[in-house]
Formats: C-alpha cells, sequence, structure tokens
C-alpha cells in the first residue's frame, strides 16, 4: 500500500502535537502520527500481539473503540510509527491522562500498551515511542508519567530516561463479570 499521509486520515488527535525533535531523528523511511480510524487496516493489532494476545474485535468494533476513544478530548494519546514503504504499522503506544483533586488539581500521564514489530525491534522504535508520549504527558500539563512493567523490561525503560517506583498490585475481575464496555 502507498504511505498515506497525515492530511488525508482521520486521526484521534492533532498531529501537531507530536515533538517534532523526535519526529526528526526517525530514520527517513519511519513516520510517527496519532492513531487513524483505518489503522485496523494496517495491522495495529498485529503488532499489539508482539505484547500479549489479542481478540480480533472486528473492523466494525475497532472503529467504534476509536470514535469512543475520540469522544473524550484531552484524554487518550494514541501514537503508530508507520513503516512508508509499506504504509504498515511497525510500532504503537498509548498515554492516557488522568486528572486528579490531588497536587493542585494535577494530572498524570499512564503509559500502556508499547510494542515494536518484531523484525523492527533494537532500533530505537521504542526508545522514540516513549520520548514521545512523555512529552504528550508533559505537555498535557501532567506532574509526572509512570507505567508498568516486567523485569525484563525494566532496562529498556532506564534507558528512556524512567527510574523504579514503588509496586504495582493487581486484582483481576472473574471472567464472567467481565462485560465490553458500552459503545
Ligand atoms: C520493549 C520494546 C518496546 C523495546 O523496543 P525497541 O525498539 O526494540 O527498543 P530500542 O531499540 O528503542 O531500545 C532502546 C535501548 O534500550 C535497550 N533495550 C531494549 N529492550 C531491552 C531489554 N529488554 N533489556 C535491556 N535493554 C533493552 C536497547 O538495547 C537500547 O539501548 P542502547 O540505547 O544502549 O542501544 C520492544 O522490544 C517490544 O515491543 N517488546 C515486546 C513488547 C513489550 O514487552 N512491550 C513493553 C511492555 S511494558
Amino acid at each position: 500500500m502507498p504511505f498515506t499521509p497525515d492530511s488525508e486520515l482521520d486521526l484521534l488527535f492533532p498531529a501537531e502535537l507530536i515533538s517534532l525533535e523526535v519526529k526528526n531523528q526517525l530514520h527517513q523511511d519511519v513516520h510517527v502520527r496519532p492513531l487513524a480510524a483505518t489503522d485496523y487496516r494496517r495491522g495495529h493489532l498485529d503488532v499489539l500481539s508482539v505484547l500479549t494476545v489479542v481478540t480480533d474485535p472486528g473492523e466494525e468494533a475497532w472503529v467504534a473503540q476509536f470514535h469512543a476513544m475520540r469522544a473524550l478530548p484531552l484524554t487518550y494519546y494514541m501514537i503508530v510509527m508507520v513503516d512508508k514503504n509499506t504504509d504498515v504499522i511497525i510500532g504503537v503506544g498509548t498515554v492516557f491522562i488522568e486528572r486528579k483533586f490531588l497536587r493542585g488539581l494535577g494530572s498524570v500521564g499512564h503509559i500502556e500498551d508499547i510494542a515494536v514489530d518484531k523484525k523492527q525491534q533494537g532500533k530505537k522504535l521504542g526508545l522514540r515511542i516513549i520520548q514521545v508520549l512523555t512529552g504528550l504527558s508533559e505537555n498535557s500539563g501532567c506532574y509526572k508519567t509512570i507505567l508498568n512493567c516486567s523485569n525484563d523490561n525494566i532496562p529498556f525503560y532506564q534507558k528512556c530516561g524512567y527510574v523504579q517506583k514503588e509496586n504495582e498490585m493487581a486484582k483481576y475481575a472473574p471472567k464472567e463479570h467481565v462485560q465490553s464496555p458500552r459503545l
């Protein structure tokens, strides 16, 4: 597929919010932009499957989820790295902004779902994704940006400038209680 420029896409948030400094450090064959409404067809879920088991909801439900996220302004920032030669997605990442009553009505950026296509790993794409997401978080006024990761990935996040802090706790709901949110 030929490369699709941002001007022809329906994007999750304005592309101008992405750091130019990081954009300029990418290889000329790689483009970073917000998630687009048609990215289901560019392999968005294939890249996420590098991270965990992905259940494909089908394109219609995927697009409905995209619009549900966009309906919450200034909250969801999902980015993708695209191979300009193929128009296929090779890296993904999300930061969502949590508003608080603490810290003078402050906000916290939560980084989630970072994945780079297996064949593209080791080329600093992961680092650039984290730099873009951290920039989006800080430009949203967040006083900190946080994430959870496996022990194996601690050195990667340290290379991205993150430090280890506290612990993660989790409680999974019984399967029969888990429902998709109404779109
Ligand atoms: C983790 C992941 C996002 C890293 O992306 P990547 O593009 O391969 O990493 P980069 O090339 O940007 O690496 C940046 C630096 O971190 C280092 N690094 C990356 N992963 C590492 C790891 N697991 N252990 C140690 N160092 C690591 C790289 O060597 C590089 O170091 P350098 O600057 O000294 O050369 C990618 O491997 C991936 O998608 N993994 C599977 C999904 C996953 O685990 N996601 C994270 C969920 S928390």
